[in-house]
Formats: C-alpha cells, sequence, structure tokens
C-alpha cells in the first residue's frame, strides 16, 4: 500500500520537544512545606541538588506543567503521596552490593558480636527492596547462625517495603546479584537460594523466619530498639551534612556500646558530630565501632 503524503508527514513528524519546567530553591520549599505539614515527612534537610532532579523527574513523569501544579496536587490528592515518596527516594540496591563489604562481615564483624553475644540484633535502616536483608540472611545462613539474629528491616517508602517483604527480585537482576556472590565468595551458588517464577526469583522464605519488616523514617522516628550491628548504607548520603547529624546520632542511640555502623562506601561519619564517639575498624568499608555513649 502506498502511503499518502499526509501519512509520511505524520510518520516523520518530531515529537513535540519535552518542556523543562524550572525548579527554583523556592519551589523545593513550598513542595516540602506542603509534604511535612499535611503528611509528616521533612524533606527540608535532604541534600537539595539530589532532591531536586528528583522533582524534576516527577513533573517530567506525570506530565505537570509546573511546580504549583506538584503542590496543588499533594494539597488534594492524599493518595499522591506514596507516588511521591518512592519517586523521591531512590531505591537502587543489589544482593551482596560492595562484596568486600560482606566478606568483612562474615569474616570479622559477625564472629566479633558472637564473642560476647550468642543472639544478636540486626537492622537494616533504609532496606529498600530487600536485597541487603537476603545478603545477611545467606551469609548468616551459610556460617550455621542464622537462628541467633533478631533482624529488623525498615524503610520510609511502604510500597518498597511492601516488595522486600515478599522476598522477590526480578530474574533479570540475578546477573548481576550472582556475579556480587560469586566475588564474595559464598559456600555455593546463588541459585541454591531461589526457585524461578514467572520471571521473578522467589527466595527461599525460610531465610526470612527472623525477620520483621517495618515502616519508619529515620528523620523523624524515635528510637525502639538497642542493635549489635546496623547497616545504613547509601541512605545518608541523599542528607544534607545537619540531618546527616541527626540521623546519626539516632544511629549511635540504636547502638549497643562496642557494636557497629556500616554505612555506604562512599559515605563517611568524618564530619559528623558523633565522630568522637566512634572508632573505625575497616576504612574501605565504611565499618565503625561504637566506643562511647
Ligand atoms: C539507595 S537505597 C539503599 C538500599 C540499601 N541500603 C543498599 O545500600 O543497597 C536508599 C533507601 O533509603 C530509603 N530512605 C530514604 N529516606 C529515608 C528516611 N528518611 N527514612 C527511612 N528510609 C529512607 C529509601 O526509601 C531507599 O529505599
Amino acid at each position: 500500500m502506498i502511503k499518502s503524503q499526509q501519512d509520511i508527514f505524520k510518520t516523520f513528524q518530531p515529537k513535540a520537544a519535552k518542556k523543562t519546567v524550572e525548579v527554583e530553591i523556592a519551589d523545593l520549599r513550598k513542595i516540602t512545606e506542603v509534604v511535612k505539614n499535611r503528611y509528616g515527612y521533612d524533606f527540608s534537610d535532604y541534600a537539595m541538588s539530589s532532591f531536586r532532579r528528583r522533582i524534576q523527574r516527577i513533573i517530567e513523569l506525570f506530565q505537570f506543567n509546573s511546580v504549583g501544579e506538584v503542590v496543588v496536587k499533594l494539597e488534594n490528592d492524599p493518595s499522591f503521596i506514596e507516588t511521591f515518596l518512592a519517586e523521591v527516594t531512590v531505591n537502587v540496591t543489589e544482593m551482596f552490593r560492595d562484596p568486600s563489604f560482606w566478606r568483612e562481615v562474615r569474616d570479622h564483624i559477625i564472629p566479633n558480636i558472637l564473642l560476647n553475644h550468642d543472639t544478636f540484633n540486626i537492622w537494616h535502616a533504609g532496606c529498600s527492596s530487600g536485597e541487603e536483608v537476603m545478603s545477611m540472611c545467606i551469609l548468616l545462613k551459610e556460617m550455621g547462625i542464622l537462628h541467633k539474629a533478631n533482624i529488623i528491616a525498615t524503610d520510609i517508602d511502604k510500597p518498597i517495603l511492601a516488595k522486600a517483604k515478599k522476598g522477590q527480585v526480578s530474574v533479570k537482576n540475578m546477573d548481576l546479584n550472582e556475579k556480587n556472590y560469586i566475588r564474595f565468595q559464598g559456600q555455593h551458588s546463588i541459585q541454591h537460594y531461589y526457585e524461578e517464577k514467572d520471571g521473578m526469583a522467589i527466595i527461599d522464605p525460610t531465610l526470612f523466619a527472623g525477620v520483621s519488616y517495618r515502616n519508619f523514617d529515620l528523620v523523624k522516628g524515635e528510637v525502639f530498639n538497642k542493635f549489635d550491628l546496623i547497616l545504613c548504607r547509601n541512605v545518608m548520603i541523599y542528607f544534607n551534612q545537619n540531618l546527616q547529624n541527626k540521623v546519626l546520632k539516632k544511629l549511635h542511640d540504636s547502638l549497643f556500646k562496642y557494636s557497629y555502623l556500616a554505612v555506604g562506601s562512599k559515605e563517611s561519619l568524618i564530619w559528623c558530630e558523633v565522630a568522637n564517639k566512634f572508632i573505625i575498624v575497616n576504612n574501605e568499608e565504611k565499618i565503625y565501632k561504637k566506643i562511647k555513649d
């Protein structure tokens, strides 16, 4: 069939250029105010540059014409807050992310905790879709001590936490997870721990018997327990110094004396107010030990 000139024109017509909405600091303040006043989440101390990029992304994704429209949506549509939280937070994660970190946890940190305790508490603060928890459970299972661990996994983002609770990972992501697991030098192959169904890797649910999941906002949440090891990795990187100080104080108060805090490989306690209450145990892996109350 020969195409009419009009059809050809339609085929080659360029798409309308995407309208870029400028997001000023004052706009970000309007958004953080409405989110705080209406929903109780405080993003005012999130690092501005990445927060701005996330808002820009929301504007493009939902085709808002102005920041004002985002504000109106947040004011009038309470169901939008979950989507907003999911988009504004960064959920990227992997099983055995930074394999050398997991080797250090297995070879030094857990054995040290076991010197003084028969059972122990671990907190995954900002667990995202649960890959970090899966890694920890596999590691502890391979050490033969999974039954001794009480693990709590928390996140601000309810849908991502629901995903974590399911204990499933897209099969598409398992290649990278497997590569990390091999570098971690685990005892089996990663396939040992899951069954494949409908494009998902269903992680062995018996691994998670000692895990509880809880929606928890590190900004406004109160200290709720004491831990032997806290992993808060790649979370505070999105906070400004002021909020890092606030959250680190909470994490410090949540640790037993001589217990451990792990942050992300690009994070550090060096400039933080609590720095003198910790010593660095492994600088490469960013693992700290609380030495002062
Ligand atoms: C990049 S992921 C890190 C996941 C995992 N810890 C890792 O390193 O692979 C950051 C997580 O922190 C969570 N988060 C951001 N702000 C938070 C807050 N105020 N309270 C609790 N969790 C928060 C996000 O929802 C996201 O799931």
